[in-house]
């Protein structure tokens, strides 16, 4: 039996594990292999210690897809730079609470700009770093590695933490997708959607490998009893 469309896995393909000298192509081969959302992280080199992309880089590359462009600012300050990512065509705009002084400010600047937005939980930030704005969020993300880098292994640790923001989700009746990113392959994604993860980020484990489309049906089953 196919499962109910609407709870359905999402997958998140994260282009930090692409090949940067090829990202458009990149970009459609994921949504040719199955993608629902294109993950973009965007890193400062201040808030984690790394850089990667900004608004250009997203802009050029909006023409190439339809997914929804799902990012992630690893970036303090961020408030800047909101509105220079949605006019470059994210979709989807998720920020870290430690990255400015006023979180719900943030999370209404990112819906007045007509994006959904999100917030991301590091490892050592707590459930009540967000569920005092949960009706303000459309994406709840819990970080099962410290951002910065692609290809770290899962945290386990992180897994009560998505189960905590299951409840609290399910709590307030809205719809606010679970989103997990970090060390997600068809093992870990097993784990992080008995928990009660709906949303999967990948970067390795989709760019890393051979087969998008088998490695992406992999994460979208990866809930389904054996
Ligand atoms: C890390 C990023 C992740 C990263 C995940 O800071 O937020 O999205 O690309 O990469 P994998 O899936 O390789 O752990
Ligand atoms: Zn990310």
């Amino acid at each position: 039996m196919s499962p109910d469309p609407a709870h359905r896995i999402v997958v998140a393909p994260s282009l930090l594990a692409a090949d940067f000298a090829r990202l458009g192509e990149e970009v459609r081969a994921v949504e040719a292999a199955g993608a629902d959302w294109l993950h973009l992280d965007v890193m400062d080199g201040h808030f984690v210690p790394n850089i990667t992309i900004g608004p250009a880089v997203v802009k050029a590359l909006r023409p190439h897809s339809r997914l929804p462009f799902d990012a992630h600012l690893m970036i303090a300050p961020a408030d800047p730079y909101l509105a220079a990512f949605a006019e470059a065509g994210c979709d989807h705009i998720s920020i870290h609470p430690e990255s400015g002084p006023h979180l719900h400010r943030s999370l209404q600047a990112i819906r007045a700009l007509g994006c959904k937005a999100g917030v991301v939980l590091n490892p050592s930030t707590p459930v009540e770093a967000v569920s005092w704005v949960l009706d303000l969020c459309d994406i709840v993300m819990v970080m099962t590695v410290n951002p910065g880098f692609g290809g770290q292994a899962f945290l386990d640790g992180q897994l009560a933490k998505i189960a905590a923001l299951r409840a609290a989700i399910d709590a307030t009746g809205r719809r606010v997708a679970l989103q997990v990113d970090g060390g997600v392959n068809a093992a870990t994604a097993r784990q992080v959607i008995a928990a009660g993860a709906d949303t999967l980020v990948a970067g390795t484990a989709v760019f890393g490998a051979p087969d998008y489309a088998a490695a992406i049906a992999a994460l979208h089953h990866a809930g389904e009893a054996a």
